[in-house]
């Protein structure tokens, strides 16, 4: 027993050090620390070695957080400039940046836009760019200055651009010259509130439109003096960053100082050094590369490999030619890989580390497969939320652990759920029912000053609906995370899948995205979207996707059949298949689905080539008028 309890308490403070990583207080590492300083008196030498550079890690933050003055990670960057100016920092086509490039690129923006007459120390500034290092150079500026930043989604237009526009009242837009029409599409209401416009171009003839290269070329690239963002503090507003829920406008989730120096270690903790090559395709305005990517690696000091935007096709070649040694993922990008066809090269790269989260057991095992001995490091965590996994044993399909001390301090618990009515299920006294072990449940992780929740940006009702009151007891607050897990025997903690991307058939709950994976391993399909359509006279919804062919490859039905068959119980199995020429995603390459759902899948109002599952025929065959009715009128039960 005391052999085991031994274990347990190795495993908890490994994890415990790691996980924590993720949101935590000076006050709980110092105990922590000590508790661990006991406890490693009777360790083992492979245990000393863990917590050994778990206390080194630890020291550092708490140092970090008691600087005074005040320490950001704008400081970080500063230190890692001043330490070695001379390596590259950013590479990008076919330009390449140094730490101290990069310094004086932002000085200059900081410096043109400080003297600019519609700008005033401290203002909230959105920046509307794609991934380019200018957007790098514009944030570190902003830094300088003190300014919070908003990161506009770069896809957005006309009346979405001016709700996230507005969200975080910025007096100033800084725009990529090749967004100026996006801009003219909103700029009579932008004019209207006084808001200052900055277009990143040489020259610009439209009224209201003011170029600011030029003044940024001009401009001093001497350093800004700290007194410009004094008013700072751990609390402030450092990056908005918007999430898109299935439905409605983007929210805009306040991300301040504390949480971007947090997100400093992501990638420090994960044993990404100096020399290592980190390969950035993500979108920056999103939390995976920005804070992720970007912030994480001016901790580690690493050199950013900056892709526009992520391609498959030139992954690869891109790791190849740059030494990248990590990649950084979310579940879609694995896929995408996968996916693409095999080469004889798939082995030959210096990748060693992939850091992410959202990828599934089938798509991990296909890539080590494929791509070789690449440790993966898997970790959930979101945006806005307050609770955060790291799977650092590298169990395939897990996003981490249960840890006695980790749930102690972030109480969160898996509570079961109704995907029909989309609520959690309560009991007689209205409180929440907690998951049994192997049960899918909702993450909800209790709001304290540990583990709080800034919420969104003038968005109280959205705000409100990610809180849920009395989940254990009356009156109790926790954080609904939205997504549903599932804990094993062993304490490992798995995704399951997103609450809106669940849907109920015959009594089942049915993970949307664990589907689209089967099916997009079968041979002939490129994509697919999968979603649950209404059928009259039936409860829940019927699984129906939406797939793209791979090149050159026709549709074979009774291939599809055989697979879904062999792959997936029979409640999930897509009973109708849409056939269509892309599948339309986001900016991070979640899959639309509102239309689909709507569209249903009547063959008189969709275009595309329809399909039915037939049993009988062992495979996906036509999807004709006459079945369509028959199923409408009741007269074929599914
Ligand atoms: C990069 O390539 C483009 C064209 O391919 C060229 O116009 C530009 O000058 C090059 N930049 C550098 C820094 O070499
Ligand atoms: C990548 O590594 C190889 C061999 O180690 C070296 O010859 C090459 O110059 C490196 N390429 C880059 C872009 O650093």
């Amino acid at each position: 027993t005391s052999a085991a309890v031994t274990h347990l308490l190795q495993d908890s403070m490994c994890c415990a050090f790691r996980c924590i990583i993720l949101r935590t207080l000076v006050v709980i590492r110092v105990c922590l620390i000590s508790c661990c300083l006991t406890i490693s008196m009777k360790q083992s030498g492979k245990f000393c070695l863990t917590f050994d550079k778990g206390k080194v890690f630890w020291a550092r933050e708490l140092i970090m957080r008691r600087r005074r003055p005040l320490f950001f990670v704008l400081d970080r960057f500063l230190e890692q400039t001043e330490a070695h100016p001379d390596n590259t920092f950013i590479v990008f086509e076919n330009e390449s940046y140094t730490y101290a490039c990069t310094d004086k690129r932002s000085n200059k923006i900081a410096n043109a836009l400080q003297s600019h007459a519609g700008y005033k120390g401290g203002d909230t500034v959105a920046l509307f760019m794609g991934n380019e290092p200018t957007f790098l150079f514009t944030w570190l500026a902003l830094a300088k200055l003190g300014s919070p930043v908003a990161l506009l989604n770069h896809n957005i237009r006309t009346k979405s651009l001016l709700h996230c526009f507005n969200c975080c009242k910025a007096k100033v837009l800084i725009a990529a010259a090749e967004l100026k029409e996006a801009v003219e599409d909103v700029l009579p209401s932008l004019i209207e509130q006084g808001v200052t416009v900055l277009l990143m171009s040489k020259n610009s003839d439209t009224p209201g439109i003011q170029s600011f290269s030029d003044e940024v070329e001009k401009a001093s690239d001497d350093p800004i003096p700290r007194s410009f963002r004094s008013h700072i503090t751990f609390k402030s507003p450092a990056v908005y960053i918007y999430t898109s829920g299935t439905t409605g406008l983007p929210k805009a989730a306040v991300v301040n100082q504390n949480r971007i120096l947090t997100a400093l270690a992501v990638l420090s903790s994960n044993g990404v050094v100096s020399s290592d090559v980190f390969y950035l395709n993500l979108p920056l305005y999103h939390t995976a590369g920005f804070v992720v990517g970007f912030i994480g690696t001016i901790e580690t000091g690493s050199t950013i490999i900056l892709k526009r935007k992520f391609s498959a096709s030139q992954f690869w070649d891109d790791c190849r030619k740059h030494n990248v040694t990590v990649i950084q993922y979310i579940g879609e990008v694995m896929r995408y890989l996968c996916c693409a066809p095999k080469k004889d090269n798939d082995k030959d790269h210096k990748v060693r580390l992939a850091i992410g989260n959202g990828i599934r057991a089938e798509i991990w095992k296909e890539f080590l497969n494929r791509f070789g001995n690449i440790q993966i490091r898997e970790f959930y965590a979101s945006t806005e939320g307050n609770v955060g996994f790291l799977n650092y044993v590298g169990k395939i399909g897990a996003i981490g652990r249960v840890h006695f001390f980790h749930q102690k301090l972030f109480p969160y618990t898996l509570v079961k759920y109704d995907t029909e009515r989309d609520e959690p299920v309560r009991d007689a006294n209205g409180l929440c029912i907690e998951s049994r072990k192997g049960e899918p449940g909702l993450l909800v992780s209790k709001i304290t000053n540990l583990a709080p929740f800034s919420g969104y940006a003038q968005n109280e009702e959205q705000t409100e609906r990610k809180r849920l009151h009395n989940v254990l007891k009356k009156g109790d607050l926790y954080f609904n995370t939205g997504d549903l897990m599932r804990i094993d025997k062993d304490n490992f903690i798995y995704f399951q899948d997103r609450v809106g991307d669940t849907f109920r058939w015959k009594g089942e709950n049915v993970a949307t995205t664990e589907v689209s994976d089967i099916l997009t391993i079968c041979d002939c399909l490129k994509e697919a979207n999968v979603y649950g359509v209404q059928v009259p006279g039936h409860e829940g919804r019927i699984g129906m996707a939406a797939v793209t062919l791979k090149k050159e490859v026709q549709f074979d039905g009774r291939k599809i059949y055989n697979h879904v068959v062999s792959c997936l119980p029979s409640y999930a199995r897509p009973r109708f298949i849409r056939m269509q020429s892309t599948v339309e995603v986001t900016g991070t390459f979640k899959q639309m689905k509102v239309k689909l759902v709507e569209m249903g899948f009547d063959p008189g109002r969709i275009q595309d080539p329809l399909y039915i599952l037939d049993d009988n025929a062992k495979s996906y065959v036509p999807l004709t008028a006459q079945i369509y009715h028959a199923i409408i009128s009741g007269s074929t039960k599914l």
